[in-house]
């Protein structure tokens, strides 16, 4: 028998950096999503785009990871996906999520979705150093989350383009910029204090604004988020040209998603097309989606 699972990615709406101090922050599921194919076998094989191994922590950290947690069955996991990987889009998540699910499906152990997300944190854990439990949590129950409280909420109903640098963003560059904000944060109390209460600020209005279908001030307070990431230090030139040139097509709001540094920006729009073609002439991979409430599924 085989079972396939897949899982989505997700990208901020309002928060990131800040949720480190405590704040609250929105992460939404987005319909890109990591498909694992899982089916009983005389021995653990493990194909994807970056090869065919059996465990393997150097290839296929994450994927090792779920199958040994999960009691290492005889397993041949095949993984595709649409989420760009190390680029701030939780495809790591994704795959762990996915994998743990078809696993838990296929050998009918019988784990809740709470107790996969914890496992898959877990995993992150392990290979990661450190990992906050958003991009788990998102990739196993979908739709849009408030952090740290996890209350569910609505999604705005309009479309995302999301424009990737293709300058790498990974576990250690965050790793890298958190600890930088924390500098300056140490450097310069007075000035940084405010402006993480101030990110923290957009996502308390951000659920009001979702529920009234506001996409232009949702927009708006994206753009202002983009500007305070900014100004801690957290964007790159390549960023911030992808996040000019969604809003001069048209955007509603366009911003960093996840630590910055490189990786994607995100744009909320209802011209995808002209969003989409503006990243692409500003140099960026643009990839129109939307957000979603599935969060892992069997297929
Ligand atoms: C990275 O995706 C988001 C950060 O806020 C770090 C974190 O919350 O773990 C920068």
């Amino acid at each position: 028998m085989t079972t396939i699972c897949s899982a989505p990615g997700k990208i901020y709406l309002f928060g990131e950096h800040a949720v480190v101090y405590g704040e609250p922050a929105i992460a939404c599921a987005v319909e890109l999503r990591t498909r694992v194919s899982v089916s009983r076998s005389s021995s653990i094989l493990i194909s994807s785009d970056l090869g065919v191994t059996g465990l393997d922590h150097e290839i296929h950290p994450y994927i090792s990871s779920a199958i040994e947690k999960l009691g290492s069955p005889d397993v041949s996991v095949e993984i595709s996906s649409d989420i760009p990987v190390g680029s701030g889009l939780g495809s790591s998540a994704a795959a762990t999520v996915a994998t743990l699910s078809a696993i838990n499906i296929e050998f009918m152990l019988g784990h809740s979705k709470e107790e996969l997300a914890g496992i898959a944190h877990e995993i992150e854990k392990i290979e990661q150093g450190a990992a906050s439990p958003t991009d788990t949590f998102v990739s196993t129950f979908g739709g849009g989350v408030e952090i740290p409280t996890r209350k569910h909420l609505s999604l705005p109903d309009c479309g995302v383009v999301i424009g990737n640098t293709k300058k790498g963003a990974s576990p250690k560059k965050t790793a890298k910029l958190v600890k930088q904000v924390a500098q300056l944060r140490e450097e310069y109390p007075e000035v940084i204090d405010p402006i993480i209460k101030t990110i923290g600020s957009f996502a308390r209005k951000g659920e009001t604004l979702i529920l009234k279908k506001d996409h232009i001030s949702i927009g708006k307070l994206m753009n202002v988020n983009h500007g305070l990431l900014d100004a801690i230090g957290v964007s790159t030139l390549e960023l911030s040209t992808l996040v000019y040139a969604a809003r001069t097509a048209g955007a509603y709001g366009a911003k960093i998603t996840g630590a910055g540094g490189g990786g994607c920006m995100v744009a909320i729009t209802d011209l995808q097309e002209e969003v989409s073609e503006a990243i692409e002439k500003a140099g960026g991979q643009a990839i129109i989606t939307r957000f979603t409430s599935n969060g892992v599924m069997r297929e």
